[in-house]
């Protein structure tokens, strides 16, 4: 079948995936086609593409999916006004069995029809729940009830270990996963770890469920994430590896001199304000893993001309772990120390 499609090259394919999904903008009734050097991607709508992508659309063969899986929205399609759907991100979370949305306000006479549409994709889910903006220090969200059980509390299940937390009183976020195991496989036999902002443990967790580290602590402020955290641990079985620390960051750090192997910084809106609590924790050669907010345009402008500033720190790597908005994503630097 012909069909009207975005032509990108092999290497750009997941990024232009994410952009067109934000629009709500692929064809999912045909299957994405994988030439040598690139891959051509269907669309519905070409008046939805920036004048750039409208020049590298093209007509192309295309095969249809066997079966047709309706996303949420295209369920939703029928039932409810086209200026509410446009009011509903296509993208969401889910954290153990709860789905996050983004529905912008005055869709609250629809929640029922969005709720069924969700249920229908996803049958396990128990609570449907829609988010405003992460807010204050502790990167908490306010959420109004949607559908299904009208709770906050549940268990995500990932790379081995089990995460209790509550999705509007903590930070925890299901989109650094992968991210989560790439760490732990970094991590060496004997390795002493720290995570600093753990929340309610995900990264702590993952690394002392996964790997041979000696010991890995985690530091953290709100009072909320580190009782979860608390109950993380025995529910993991990592009393004897996992330790959470309840504090400011900018205070504990001065019991911890030169005590760490590796140190994971996931606060992508302030890390840039404990660069030099890091070090100070860091025994020489260690390694900082350091994540931050940027723009999709330009990811990795910000984040260097901050780390430039210290000439004991090499960049080993970096890579955009996920999108946060349709035009920021976050970043991961890897760095080494020289003391
Ligand atoms: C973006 S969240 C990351 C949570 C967790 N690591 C995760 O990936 O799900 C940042 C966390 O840092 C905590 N936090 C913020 N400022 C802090 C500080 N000065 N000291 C310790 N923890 C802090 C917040 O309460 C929040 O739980």
């Amino acid at each position: 079948m012909l069909k009207e499609c975005l032509k990108v090259k092999k290497e750009d394919t997941q990024k232009k995936i994410v952009e067109l999904k934000e629009k709500n903008n692929i064809d999912s009734n045909y299957i994405i086609k994988k030439g040598n050097r690139y891959c051509y991607i269907p669309i519905k709508d070409k008046q939805k593409l920036t004048t750039k992508q409208k020049q590298v659309t093209i007509k192309k063969e295309v095969k249809k999916q066997k079966k047709q899986n309706k996303n949420f929205k295209e369920i939703l399609e029928k039932k409810i006004p086209k200026n509410i759907l446009d009011k509903i991100n296509q993208s969401y979370d889910i954290v153990g069995d709860i789905v996050i949305l983004g529905i912008k306000d005055g869709c609250e006479k629809y929640y029922e029809n969005i709720g069924k549409a969700i249920k229908q994709v996803h049958p396990q889910i128990k609570s449907i729940l829609n988010k405003k903006e992460h807010h204050g220090v502790f990167r908490t969200q306010f959420l109004d009830f949607v559908y299904g059980e009208d709770r906050r509390e549940t268990i995500v299940k990932e790379n081995n270990v089990r995460i209790k937390t509550d999705v509007e009183n903590v930070f925890c976020s299901t989109r650094l996963s992968s991210e989560r195991k790439r760490i732990s496989k970094l991590v060496k036999k004997n390795e002493d770890v720290c995570v600093f902002f753990a929340g309610a443990g995900p990264f702590c967790l993952c690394v002392g469920k996964n790997t041979f580290a000696k010991s890995v602590y985690g530091f953290e402020l709100n009072p909320i994430a580190i009782n979860y955290f608390k109950e993380n641990i025995k529910l993991n079985k990592l009393e004897n590896k996992v330790f959470c620390v309840f504090g400011d960051v900018s205070l504990i750090y001065k019991n911890y001199k030169e005590k760490f192997d590796r140190i994971v910084m996931p606060h992508p809106t302030c890390s840039e304000e404990f660069i030099k609590e890091a070090l100070y924790c860091l025994k020489d050669k260690g390694t900082i893993h350091f994540y931050k907010f940027v723009s999709k345009e330009k990811p990795f402008e910000k984040a260097e001309k901050i780390l430039k500033k210290y000439s004991n720190i090499k960049i080993e790597n970096k890579k955009i772990v996920c999108s946060y908005s349709p035009s920021v994503v976050e970043v991961v630097y890897d760095l080494k120390i020289r003391k």
